[in-house]
């Protein structure tokens, strides 16, 4: 059973998970905290969100901070999502596959491990299984428990190219299907929150920041674009979801196809 959620409640939720994360609740939103935590508080025996928000602030359990971002992140994703970019991936491999280096490849918001999986997949049918290196990062840690065990219902083949599903999966329990371990040891999960520090990971040749950046305000979003042109090699690519507009944000940005940036030259 649902509580009830004051407006002075959620504006302390909204406040705090912009603070931790950059993500900005819209004001109409405040189904999303009770249809997401009421559950939470009814295991803890706690009676108000209040209360909640007052435990977690106390500090008394420091990991319920991070139950709570987990909760309340969105992590809708599917393999293949938005395949125009794994063509361009496909597309580029094959133009640096004589270059010496492997191909750095970074899924910055992987949720439970579609994206990063769908890269991998491309970049080992493309070179072979040595010259790419592919990292996972979210803020959510529940996310990448899932990201990290690779185990998905059989439905989540629906995108998959045939000939990659028959060689990057097999079958798991009943009906499941699971990430081939060889390819799954080949992706690095790391906990990463975009608008926090971040561990040193070297620079990346693309950068997959799909679906997170709609849930950022403008100052937020124009920091951590200006933080990841950092992180690209030159001439390296930042793919964005298609409905995620970033022209105009940053004047080194330079748009090459739809959803895809390059740095100009520095
Ligand atoms: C909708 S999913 C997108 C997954 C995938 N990139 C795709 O396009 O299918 C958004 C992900 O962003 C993550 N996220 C939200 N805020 C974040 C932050 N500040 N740092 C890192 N990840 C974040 C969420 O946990 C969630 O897994």
């Amino acid at each position: 059973m649902e509580l009830p959620l004051s407006q002075a409640a959620f504006d302390r939720f909204r406040h705090f998970l912009h603070e931790r994360t950059g993500i900005q609740l819209a004001p109409a939103r405040k189904s999303l905290i009770t249809g997401r935590l009421w559950r939470r508080l009814w295991h803890l025996r706690i009676a108000s969100y209040d209360d909640y928000l007052n435990y977690v602030l106390s500090g008394e359990d420091p990991a319920e901070t991070q139950v709570m971002l987990d909760l309340l992140t969105t992590n809708e994703t599917s393999f293949f999502r938005e395949i125009r970019h794994f063509d361009f991936l496909r597309e580029h491999a094959r133009q640096r596959r004589d270059l010496p280096g492997p191909i750095r490849v970074w899924s910055a918001a992987c949720s439970t491990g579609e994206e990063p999986y769908s890269i991998a997949m491309v970049l080992d049918d493309a070179l072979g299984s040595e010259k790419w290196q592919v990292v996972g990062s979210d803020v959510s840690k529940i996310a990448l428990d899932a990201a990290r065990a690779g185990l998905y219902p059989a439905s989540a083949l629906e995108r998959v190219p045939p000939k990659y599903a028959q060689r990057y999966f097999t079958p798991h329990g009943t009906g499941g299907v699971g990430i081939l371990t060889a390819l799954r040891n080949r992706v690095a999960f790391k906990h990463v929150n975009l608008n926090s520090d971040w561990p040193i990971m070297g620079e990346f040749d693309l950068i997959f920041l799909r679906n997170v950046i709609i849930y950022f305000d403008l100052a937020t979003r124009r920091r951590l674009i200006d933080r990841l042109l950092r992180a690209l090699k030159p001439g390296g690519f930042l793919l964005t979801g298609h409905a995620e507009n970033i022209g105009g944000i940053n004047e080194e940005l330079q748009n090459v196809q739809p959803a895809i940036y390059t740095v100009a030259a520095r």
